[in-house]
């Protein structure tokens, strides 16, 4: 049995709007999950959503709905956007389910019986609108709390709390010895300068049932529920146990009851953690501090991506500045929308959308550039040799070599930007052939037949090549490439991306525009 690659999301608050910024996030970690299958990996790839909180209980409350009723509807939407995107994940965790809870409860009750959580008195400044406790950071000058916190009321009360400071040194040293745990560098230095620069509090994790039902239960103090960033972290790590990774639950033993273990899974250590740069703080700092109190091997990587703006400007409802992914993908297609978030930033930039830089590389990229090749040269393989694909011929293996060395070596190191960029290396190289051998020409003189035949096999198995390197990104493109070659199946794995794969004599399909040309109303 081998380790799979395990990839997760962050949990979505199930009651915001999907919008750019979580659409991003998916786009990329699924074009990570499909390119390590395309490696010949066994990967699980985990997404999901939030739903615990003050929010939820008083949005439901306000709908008139039961706060579960209020989630399940919401998970629905949730769903159909992650399928709208063309998302493979292979499971979908709620922080709503039992599976969950379970193992968040056994979590809290190891952390209980070795003394790592007690009671104490909490004073502080409450936003009830944040469903947080303000600290003095958050006062204005005058004294005042900013009104976008809401109503702000002073609250004592009794709380449990997470032993986390005193893992601040230990915590330092791994990720002083440990320089691709935070990934990019930026990000690092940044939680290291955090470290060393504060004294690290202890962690509340509770809050007093009577104000917050919906939550779980502390099982050894059930008149508080866990507070909602403990239970969020821990999907990452419920889901392998709840599935029956055998090494996944070694931990909890005497606190878990598995119903399952499945001797065939081994997920945990999670190999990546996709998240954006607004919650560093909660997955380089207090998830790896719970995991190592509780005894839990740590995941190898927190990956952090940079937030999206529209027009230079915080995306934001009121005042209709968004991108709808789903009405974008609606009328460009889905792997237009993917296409343009992965190649317009590197992972870790911040990214500003705006529709005219979206439609210049639609035009360019996709339709002049990837369309056009792949249309121009199976149009004239079907008009000049019948669609039967000549003798191979190997003038542009050398460029296909070297686009797919450096495609595979820059999504090795989640440079999703970089691979994108090797692969329109050969869109452009094999464009700039066309130009340069003018098949056009050659048709016209039969002393060129053969010439003309080196040609178009060329061409063909480049876009062959190029169906193989971009099944990651875009999928459906990816796919009618091969089945307009005539390809029986779809490509799964990079290695077929070797020189040489389309057979002399093979007939091609039907040749149709991948990316219609558009005119935009101005
Ligand atoms: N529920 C928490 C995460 C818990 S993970 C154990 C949460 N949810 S969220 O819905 O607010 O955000 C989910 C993800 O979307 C986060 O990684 C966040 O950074 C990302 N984004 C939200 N807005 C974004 C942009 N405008 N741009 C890019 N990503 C953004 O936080």
């Amino acid at each position: 049995m081998t380790k799979r690659f395990y990839i997760t999301t962050a949990i979505d608050y199930v009651n915001g709007q999907p919008h750019l910024g979580h659409a991003y996030e998916k786009v990329i970690t699924d074009v990570i999950a499909r390119s390590r299958r395309g490696l010949g990996e066994e990967v699980f790839f985990l997404t999901g959503l939030d739903e615990h909180g003050q929010k939820v209980q008083q949005a439901a409350a306000a709908e008139g709905k039961s706060p579960q009723e209020y989630c399940d509807g919401l998970a629905e939407s949730w769903r159909a956007f992650i399928a709208k995107l063309a998302i493979t994940n292979d499971d979908f965790v709620r922080t709503t389910q039992p599976r969950h809870q379970a193992v968040v409860s056994a979590m809290l009750n190891k952390l209980h019986a070795q003394g790592d959580l007690y009671k104490a008195p909490y004073r502080g400044w409450y936003s009830w609108k944040e469903e947080t406790f303000l600290t003095e950071k958050d006062r204005r000058p005058d004294g005042t709390f900013d009104p976008s916190w809401g109503e702000v009321t002073e609250l004592v009360e009794d709380a449990w709390y997470f032993r986390m400071g005193r893992h601040q040194r230990w915590l330092i040293d791994f990720i002083e010895a440990t320089p691709d745990f935070v990934q990019p560098s930026n990000r690092r230095n940044e939680v290291l300068g955090f470290l060393k620069s504060e004294t690290l509090a202890d962690l509340c994790i509770s809050r007093p049932k009577a104000r917050l039902s919906w939550g779980i239960p502390l099982p050894f103090a059930p008149e508080y529920v866990n507070y909602v960033w403990f239970d969020a972290l821990t999907n990452y790590y419920s889901v392998p146990v709840a599935l029956g990774d055998a090494e996944a639950t070694a931990p909890l033993r005497g606190f878990y009851q598995p119903s399952t273990l499945n001797p065939q899974l081994a997920l945990w250590p999670a190999d990546v953690h996709v998240i954006g740069k607004d919650i560093v703080k909660f997955h380089a700092v207090y998830w790896p501090i719970m995991l190592q109190a509780a005894g839990v091997p740590l995941p190898k990587k927190i990956l952090v991506h940079g937030w999206w703006q529209k027009d230079g400007e915080k995306m934001s409802k009121t005042t209709g500045n968004v991108v709808d992914p789903v009405a974008v993908s609606n009328e460009w297609g889905v792997d237009a929308f993917r296409y343009y978030v992965v190649r317009e930033l590197d992972i870790g930039s911040d990214g500003n959308w705006t529709d005219a830089g979206f439609q210049s590389r639609y035009a360019a990229e996709l339709a002049n550039g990837l369309g056009n090749l792949v249309n121009r040269s199976l149009s004239m393989l079907k008009r000049y040799r019948n669609g039967v694909v000549p003798a191979r011929h190997d003038e542009l293996a050398p460029d296909a070599a070297k686009a797919v060395t450096s495609t595979v070596d820059e999504l090795r190191q989640y440079h999703l930007q970089g691979a994108l960029e090797a692969i329109w290396g050969l869109v452009n190289r094999a464009n700039q052939y066309v130009d340069q051998t003018a098949p056009f020409k050659l048709a016209k003189e039969p002393a060129q037949a053969k010439r003309l035949d080196e040609v178009l096999y060329n061409l063909a198995e480049t876009c062959r090549v190029l169906a193989v390197l971009l099944t990651p990104f875009i999928p459906d493109s990816a796919a009618k490439i091969a089945k307009q070659l005539g390809l029986p199946d779809v490509p799964k794995l990079f290695t077929e991306a070797a020189w040489g794969g389309l057979q002399s004599g093979q007939v091609i399909g039907e040749v149709a525009p991948l990316f219609p040309r558009k005119d935009v109303a101005k």
